[in-house]
Order: C-alpha cells, then structure tokens, then sequence
C-alpha cells in the first residue's frame, strides 16, 4: 500500500485546518469502497481535501486513476477474505455496493466487526413517491443492504439519493457529442437529479462528525426538472441548443437497450413513466447537512460541459 509522503500530510493538514477540520478529523482512517466510482472517487477527494488518512478499496490495484498519494487497498467486496488487509486500523468505512445481496451477507459482518461506523450508499426505496416504488430488483438488495447494515451493531448512516445528475452524461454524451436531438423516454418525466458532489459532501460529514448514528438521509437536487428541461440546460451549459425528441415506448426502449441491460431499461422505464407530469420529491438535507444550499442542474451540467464536447468530424 502507498503511504503519504510527509511533505503532503502536513499541507493537507494546513489546508484542512483552513477548511475548518480539526486534528481530530485528520486522525481518522477511512476506508472508501467503490473508491474509482462516480461516487466514492469524490468521497476521496473531498476526505483528501479535508486532510483525513483515506485509503482507497479497488479490486485492480494497477489500472485505477486514483491520485498518486491516496493509500491503494486491493479487495473484492465479493471475497469477504480479501478485505481484511484494507480494514485494517480503519475508523470508519464508506460502502458502496454493485453487487449481489448474496455476497453482502458475507462482506457486511466481516466489515462490521473492524471498523466502528458504516455510512452505506442506499436509495429511496423507502419513500413514498411515485418514482422510488416501482418493482424492481435493485429495491430488494438495497432493502438487504439496508437491514445488515443496521443490524451490524455499528454505528450507520444510511444516504439515500434520487437519480444522480450523471445519469445524464452516462445516457445522453454519446448524442449530444453526434447531434443536437436527445432520443429518449418520458420527455415530461420530473426528477431532481443530484450532483455527485454533494451525495459525496454529505457521505464526508457522516464519516467525520458525530449526530449521524442511525440516520437515513434522502438526498436531491434542488428543483424539480423534467427531462426535456434537463436536456435544454445542458444545451445551455455547452453553448447549443439541444432538442428532446419523445420516443414512443418501443423505439426509446431501443435506444435504451444499446446502454444497458434489459432489466435496467424495464427499471427506469417503469419510475420515469410513473413520475411523468408530477413533481420530484425534494428534500432540503444536503443543505441541512453540509450547510451549503445543493448544487443546481445548471451548476451540473457547467461543471460536466467538457463531457458533452462534439465528437471530432461532427464540428458546425
Ligand atoms: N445512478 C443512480 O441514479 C443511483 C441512485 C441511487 C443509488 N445508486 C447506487 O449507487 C451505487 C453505485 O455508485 P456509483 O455510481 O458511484 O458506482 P460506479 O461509478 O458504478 O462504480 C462502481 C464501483 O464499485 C466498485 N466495485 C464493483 N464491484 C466491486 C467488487 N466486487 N469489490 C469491490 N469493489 C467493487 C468499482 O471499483 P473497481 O472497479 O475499481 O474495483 C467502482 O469503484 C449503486 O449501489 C447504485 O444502486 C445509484
């Protein structure tokens, strides 16, 4: 595992100080799984920015972009065994899960039993909005998740975000880097797309400060947006204007396929059906939590322009 230099310890511990961290932040040891995601990369960055010993759980210690002074753990959340090197000395973890519910009862007790506090990356399965109760399998491992984690004996904080902002990089950068027309589903479907950075700010406050025991927070964006406007903010953000074109069900079905799997493409077909013409759930935590107001789309879609660049021989 790579170490620190002392050099940069002690710049991030004047940087941190400035932030507003204390020594007793910068003591602690997290260990952040899903480290190379959307997600958990930010959680190391901003624990990083804060000063904390952050140690970066991936399963291909050679091939990930991590930052050169984040401390590398290699393991698979699948083969509990392979954990115990990353756990070691570590105050608090940051999980992340992609896998089965199967392999979670294995991985979460072994967890458990070697750091004080989980703060697990859940969904809203729990609330009680169109969007977040349509069957589908992901609801069910989240609901285990859910129970091993609060069952684990440890300290837990649940983070239950609504669609990510990125979604939208993931599903419509291909297009707009091709074209000026976003093909999809459910043009007046509403979400309140959160920024990766914020679910990561909160995740950082639940790590570090104390109050967040046995709380489950529900995360969004701060405005409720349907698709056809998040495609026209994007097109701002970039400088163009990018239409929505609606798909009847089979073609954006279709469409939907070449990205992801039959199942994934049932999931958001049937949450975004259900939330076309009625308004995101939205809460105010993120604010509450980081005591900074939730980034906007628009914020979003400016801080992502680059990823929306044409593709090179499409340029008008
Ligand atoms: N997208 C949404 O709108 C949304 C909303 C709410 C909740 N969620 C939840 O968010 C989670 C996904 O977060 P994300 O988007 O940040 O993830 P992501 O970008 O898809 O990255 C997945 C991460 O998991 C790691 N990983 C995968 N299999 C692993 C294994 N067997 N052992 C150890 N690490 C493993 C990968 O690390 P390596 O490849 O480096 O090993 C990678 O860092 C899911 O649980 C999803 O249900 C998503």
């Amino acid at each position: 595992m790579r170490r620190f230099s002392a050099w940069t310890r002690s710049t991030l511990e004047r940087l941190a100080e400035v932030a507003g961290y204390t020594p007793r932040h910068i003591m602690k040891r997290i260990l952040v799984t899903g480290a190379t995601g959307q997600i958990g990369g930010n959680v190391v960055a901003q624990l990083r920015d804060a000063g904390c010993r952050v140690r970066a759980l991936t399963r291909s210690a050679q091939s990930h972009k991590l930052p050169h002074d984040v401390e590398i753990a290699q393991g698979d959340l699948s083969a509990p065994a392979t954990l115990d090197a990353a756990l070691d000395g570590v105050d608090a973890v940051f999980l992340v899960w992609v896998g089965t519910l199967e392999a979670a009862t294995g991985a979460i007790p072994r967890i458990a039993v070697r750091t004080d506090r989980i703060v697990l990356l859940s969904s809203p399965h729990r609330t009680p909005h169109p969007f977040f109760q349509q069957p589908n399998g992901l609801r069910a491992i989240h609901a285990g998740l859910d129970r091993l984690v609060e069952e684990s004996g440890r300290q837990w904080t649940i983070l239950r975000p609504g669609p990510f902002a990125v979604n939208c990089r993931n599903w419509w950068a291909s297009q707009i880097a091709t074209s000026d027309v976003v093909r999809w589903c459910h043009a007046e479907a509403e979400t309140a797309p959160v920024h990766e950075r914020d679910i990561a700010a909160v995740a950082v406050r639940a790590l570090l400060d104390d109050g967040h025991d046995g709380h489950e927070y529900v995360l969004t964006g701060p405005a409720s947006l349907t698709q056809r406007e998040q495609v026209r903010i994007i097109g701002e953000a970039i400088g163009r204007s990018v239409a929505y074109d609606d798909l009847a069900p089979a073609e954006a079905r279709e469409v939907m396929h070449a990205l992801m799997p039959v199942p994934v493409v049932n999931m958001l077909f049937d949450a975004y059906g259900a939330t076309v013409g009625i308004p995101a759930f939205l809460t105010t935590t993120i604010a509450d939590i980081t005591g900074m107001p939730a980034r906007t789309f628009r914020q979003w879609a400016t801080d992502h322009a680059a990823d929306f660049a044409r593709a090179c021989g499409n340029a008008q």
